[in-house]
């Protein structure tokens, strides 16, 4: 990145503010930009206490104490890549909650498309964005409940953009847009293209369920066919369904939906 702003944010993600103001979706309308901070789920789910409308984003080029699903640490050099959550006030019961992370992945997968042409991007189930087997971007999803009912949804995303190199333990498993792409990417457009699908595409499928996107969620599928373990169940991953469920075809021919947790290519 050639610019940062005296805030210290590089200037490709202050322009992305036009450019979701252009789109003219709900989602990123408020943006805040951050130079650095500990995690923006963190800052999402804080702000969403004090009563922050729907469709706020917060950004950062820094995270001190970014996080992944089951536990884990989310790194990424600084002001090299995208690092934000989104929090969206949706109308759904608790159960909707999983399904939505695979439709915040297709939200991404699809921006990735549109910023590598040649990349054919994938989505893992549950929740990650592959480009040829290797992890590109990962979404954790995070919910405040009142009882039964969904008070916030907090979308966290965090997606490699121009990060080259990656420590040993990933460079057989992470790859970015740079990577994979012919041109340069731009994180504002990056940024304001998946902001535009989940503005389109999540309410809707908190309140109806994933009917409206499952064609574009099979097509996406980057399991489908394979051989994997999940939640302790071995078999062939025969798609997702339309609860956001995996299913997994046992050597038995018995079906078998796995509602969430971590899957593994196997050959055993
Ligand atoms: C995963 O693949 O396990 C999910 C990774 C999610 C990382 C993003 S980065 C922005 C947001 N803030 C966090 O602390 N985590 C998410």
């Amino acid at each position: 990145m050639k610019f940062v702003s005296r805030r210290g944010v590089g200037e490709d993600l202050e322009r992305a503010r036009e450019l979701i103001l252009a789109k003219g979706g709900e989602v990123g309308r408020e943006l805040h930009l951050l130079a650095d901070v500990e995690s923006t789920n963190d800052e999402a789910k804080r702000a969403a206490k004090s009563g922050a409308p729907h469709g706020s984003v917060w950004v950062t080029e820094v995270q001190t104490k970014g996080r992944g699903r089951l536990g884990r640490a989310w790194v990424s050099p600084p002001r090299e890549n995208l690092l934000f959550s989104v929090l969206l006030r949706l109308r759904c019961p608790p159960a909707r909650l999983p399904p939505l992370a695979l439709v915040a992945g297709l939200a991404v997968r699809d921006a990735v498309a549109r910023a590598a042409k040649k990349a054919e991007p994938k989505l893992k189930w549950p929740n990650d964005v592959l480009v040829g087997g290797r992890k590109l971007a990962g979404v954790l999803v995070e919910a405040t409940l009142s009882g039964q009912r969904v008070e916030a949804v907090v979308v966290g995303i965090g997606i490699n953009v121009h990060t080259r190199e990656f420590p040993e333990d990933l460079q057989d498993r992470a790859t970015s847009v740079a990577l994979v792409s012919d041109l340069p990417p731009d994180r504002g457009v990056l940024l304001a293209d998946v902001l535009e699908g989940l503005d389109r595409d999540m309410a809707l499928a908190a309140e109806r369920g994933l009917g409206l996107v499952h064609a574009r969620l099979t097509a996406a599928d980057a399991l489908v066919g394979t051989r994997v373990r999940a939640e302790g169940v071995v078999g062939i991953a025969r798609g997702i369904d339309l609860e956001g469920r995996l299913v997994l075809e046992r050597d038995d021919g018995v079906r078998v939906r796995v509602v969430s947790g971590e899957v593994t290519p196997t050959v055993s």
